[in-house]
């Protein structure tokens, strides 16, 4: 009885995580529950503060692009640290806004710091009006696929609606790069029919019927940590360059991306790495990639085959992403 029950029990609750996620409606809707309880924990928080990456950059651009006397929301303020430094720069008025119960923290530290003429409004930014106009949409909305907290939707809702007509967005510049990397011999995870162990050999699974059905969901993927890379094989180039300034929809941005590359350091190909990096002007920016200085965010990896590549050689392959906020949507195929 107790297996039945178990079996039926896998059952369902596979059944109703594929139903979540079978269509765009709700799949937002279980990514806002999510995101709503994830970020009333401490501990996302206390990553993203000691993320210094992003932190010191943020303070920087918030120094440099807010005027004295401007209006500003903070999209997603958290624990309120950058509607704080907004108001040290000089910003009259701060409306932060956060749809978690982290707010709550946000105003306690507001008090404590001595921080006036900033309104806390627990809200999704969608039901968030203003009795004025914005100068400024500050915001850091980005996820480890950079639009997985829905990050476009949210600001040019926000745009629309109530950003004065030479209003700012702050950062509005971003890049995405799919880059083929190679890992740290230990970090690597081949697929099991390209393994060995003791003499035992897997690669009869490669061909075996039905051997989609033991691959979990998102078998295709994996996150790491930039201290598991080795390098990246290619120099990097972004495959999907935007402005939120210009952009008016997100269907204006392209679904698939398509890449010929040539291989400028030799090694082992383990997989096609995402990260972003985000502007905030010419010469002040941060990034994800794993070379560059650790930050809260992961890097997913889609898995390909191991294989050894000569400088030189070429490496193309085609991204797929039908949809943009959902990570777990998106494809590699090697070419
Ligand atoms: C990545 S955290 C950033 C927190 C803070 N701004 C910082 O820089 O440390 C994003 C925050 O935005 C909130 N959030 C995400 N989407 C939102 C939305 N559409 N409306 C209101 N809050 C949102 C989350 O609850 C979370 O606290």
């Amino acid at each position: 009885v107790n297996a039945i029950a178990e079996r039926q029990l896998v059952a369902a609750l596979r059944h109703s995580k594929k139903f979540l996620k079978s269509n765009r409606v709700t799949r937002k809707l279980l990514d806002d529950v999510v995101n709503r309880d994830e970020f009333s924990s401490l501990s996302s928080h206390e990553e993203m503060i000691r993320d210094s990456a992003r932190v010191d950059t943020y303070y920087e651009g918030i120094k440099r692009h807010i005027r004295p006397g401007d209006v500003v929301v903070d999209l997603g303020t958290g624990t309120g640290i950058l509607a704080f430094f907004a108001r040290e720069h000089g910003a009259r008025k701060v409306y932060a806004i956060d749809h978690s119960d982290i707010l709550h923290v946000a105003e306690t530290l507001a008090a404590h710091n001595g921080i006036t003429d900033v309104e806390f409004v627990q809200l999704h930014s969608k039901q968030f009006t203003a009795p004025e106009q914005l100068d400024v949409i500050l915001h850091e909305q980005m996820g480890d696929d950079l639009f997985n907290e829905h990050m476009i939707d949210s600001i040019l809702d926000l745009k629309r609606r109530l950003l004065k007509p030479a209003g700012k967005i702050l950062p509005a510049r971003f890049q995405l790069f799919f880059e083929p990397i190679s890992l740290q011999p230990e970090q690597r995870l081949p697929y099991l029919w390209e393994q060995q162990s003791h003499g035992i050999d897997f690669s009869v699974l490669k061909g075996m019927p039905g051997i989609e059905n033991f691959q979990g969901a998102n078998y295709g993927h994996r996150f790491v940590r930039p201290m598991m890379l080795d390098h990246l094989l290619c120099e990097p180039e972004p495959m999907l360059t935007f402005d939120l300034n210009t952009l008016g929809d997100i269907n204006e941005l392209p679904h698939v991306l398509t890449a010929e590359r040539v291989v400028a350091r030799a090694g082992s190909l383990d997989g096609i790495c995402v990260y972003f990096r985000t502007l905030f002007d010419d010469d002040l920016s941060f990034s994800t990639s794993p070379l560059d200085p650790m930050t809260s965010w992961s890097n997913r990896v889609f898995r390909t085959e191991t294989r050894e590549y000569q400088v030189g050689d070429r490496i193309s392959y085609r991204v797929e992403m039908p949809d943009l906020a959902f990570g777990d949507t998106w494809a590699v195929t090697m070419g």
